[in-house]
């Protein structure tokens, strides 16, 4: 499973990208607008510190202005994927821009109908928003074990993209049903590597090592 960073942060980008497992970055408009910085340049910037699929969301709620917006983010690097929301135009702008050679991330899904649509209009991925779902008081990872079930049936090319993740364990599961990629916040990405058993195992080895020397 391919691991993406959810965050327009470039210092926790360029962080975590030494660490040498950041398959890609997932933005959206709330986590850039967060960064208080312009959204083209900071686009421009992500995907130069990494080579992976770099997500940015169209803000036009009609196709043709997004199809526009889609072709110009496209423009920007190699590794854009153009983000549209799982709406009847978000379908639209889906199917053109796909064939135009442009590729798709749809987003905000919270149903295996919504992801159905989205691999049929030729999405590159589809993102099932799990954390919001889990917030609702249902289970979001129920959702991922029905669209990975579904994907499995057909030849669709789309892949999934596991989003809205709170937790490592999440991250875990997700792994566990298969899910193409998972994006993750960048205190889950830190969480990931961490166990207190590891590093209270750490701190042992190196006490007694330093023991053994005197
Ligand atoms: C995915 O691409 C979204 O940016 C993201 O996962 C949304 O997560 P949230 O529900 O934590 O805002």
């Amino acid at each position: 499973m391919k691991l993406f960073l959810d965050t327009a942060n470039l210092a926790d980008i360029k962080k975590y990208a030494e660490w040498g497992l950041v398959d890609g970055v997932t933005t959206n408009p709330s986590l850039i607008a967060k960064e208080g910085v312009s959204f083209e340049k900071r686009i421009k910037e992500i995907t130069k510190a990494v080579k992976g699929p770099v997500s940015a969301e169209v803000i036009s709620t009609e196709w043709k202005d997004m199809v526009k917006e889609g072709q110009k983010y496209a423009t920007w690097a190699k590794n854009i994927y153009v983000k549209c929301p799982m709406t009847p135009d978000g379908l639209i702008a889906t199917q053109k821009l796909s064939k135009a050679g442009i590729r798709v991330n749809m987003t905000l899904v919270f149903s295996a109908a919504q992801a159905l649509l989205a691999a049929k209009a030729g999405a590159a991925f589809v993102s099932p928003f799990i954390g919001r779902i889990n917030d609702m008081g249902q289970d979001g990872m129920e959702l991922i074990d029905e669209i990975t079930t579904m994907y499995s049936h057909y030849n669709f090319k789309t892949e999934i993209l596991v989003a809205s993740v709170r937790s490592p364990r999440q991250v875990a599961e997700a792994a566990m049903l298969g899910a193409d990629i998972c994006t993750v916040p960048a205190a889950i990405y830190e969480k990931l590597v961490k166990h207190p058993l590891t590093d209270q195992g750490l701190s042992t080895f190196l006490a007694d090592w330093k023991k053994a020397q005197n």
